[in-house]
């Protein structure tokens, strides 16, 4: 590259937030940060981060702001230290993020984060990455990141290759294609205890049901790969259910375990299956935290809104359609 990155050059990125409905828990390599097994995933377009990458010259290390209060960046520093090495630069740069939701409470703040992360650095530092390199690049900050480079829906491909290049999302469908609503129920705020890094880090070394997760992943994977192009929503909603209580069923048999739930999240998990028995078609799934996203079609969204918003211990619940792919504000 014949320019050099020059102190001052910034740029600023919006990426939206995903929920898995075949979750990615386990690495094949800490250090490339690749997933053990695949994952699909629903972008959210009412959930999003917005973050600006600015490289100023007598920085002594990268600084991350979060919503106005500095955070550690020792893994913005990994995505920037890709950037920088692409230009053969040495500047450090300040990261400021802005969330429109609730950080690090299992809505996926770190997807987001590190996507528009991806996308404002490499803007900043003037290269023009394809989607898949910046998905590769967003891997690096955090395993579910990859994913909110896409708009739609979403696969994430585990990673086995030395360099980690055969780890990366790619889109299924664009969420136009196929609308669907998504509500979230939050029954807390506030960090989660355990972050995911560390979580499935001890999945791996203790749960009894790792190895079964790991060798029924391929299944999960190519049975919603079929129902999403089959437009199949019970299928969809039936398998995105029994992947979330198959990982939490890993959380649960973690030493020590993994327990994200509380007395909300469960009555709310009861409040879906009574919607169904009444003939709604409402599915849920839950992350790392406390809060349950619940998928139905557009038509039933004012009344699964409003049965959700009945269920003791829901703070609020809040709408979304799919979103698009992570983009450039400036
Ligand atoms: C339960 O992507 O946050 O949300 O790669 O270590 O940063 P790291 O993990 P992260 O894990 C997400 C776990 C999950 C499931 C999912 O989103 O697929």
């Amino acid at each position: 590259m014949s320019q050099t990155l020059e102190a001052g050059a910034t740029a600023r990125a919006r990426a939206h937030s995903n929920i898995a409905l075949v979750k990615y828990w386990g690495k094949n390599d800490a250090v490339l940060n690749t997933p053990a097994v695949g994952s699909i995933s629903i972008t959210l377009d009412a959930l999003y981060t917005d973050t600006r990458v600015t490289f100023r010259a007598g920085l002594a290390t990268d600084e991350l702001w979060l919503n106005g209060c500095r955070h550690d960046a020792t893994k913005a520093s990994r995505v920037l230290d890709l950037v920088r090495y692409s230009r053969g630069a040495t500047l450090c740069a300040i990261v400021e993020s802005t969330n429109n939701f609730p950080t690090g409470a299992g809505l996926a703040s770190s997807a987001s984060g590190f996507a528009a992360l991806a996308v404002a650095a490499t803007g900043a530092a003037g290269l023009t990455p394809t989607a898949r390199e910046l998905s590769i690049l967003a891997r690096h900050g955090s395993g579910s990141a990859a994913r909110s480079i896409f708009g739609g829906f979403a696969e994430m491909h585990a990673g086995s290759a030395a360099d980690g290049l055969d780890s990366y999302a790619e889109q299924l469908l664009p969420g136009a294609d196929w609308p669907l609503a998504i509500l979230v129920a939050i029954t807390a705020h506030g960090a989660k205890p355990i972050n995911s890094t560390v979580g499935m880090g001890a999945t791996a070394v203790s749960s009894p049901f790792y190895p079964a997760w790991l060798a029924t992943a391929p299944t999960d994977l190519a049975d919603m790969r079929a129902a999403i192009a089959a437009f199949d929503f019970v299928r969809v909603g039936e398998l995105a259910e029994y992947n979330c209580l198959k990982l939490h069923a890993l959380m649960l048999t973690t030493r020590p375990a993994l327990i994200y739930w509380n007395a909300a999240t469960v009555a709310v998990m009861h409040a879906v299956r009574d919607l169904r028995a009444s003939g709604i078609a409402a599915y849920f799934t839950i992350d790392a935290g406390p809060q349950v996203k619940v998928l139905c079609l557009p038509i039933d969204a004012s009344r699964v809104h409003a049965a959700l918003s009945t269920v003791g211990g829901v703070l609020e619940v809040r709408q979304s359609a799919l979103g698009p792919d992570a983009y450039r504000l400036d």
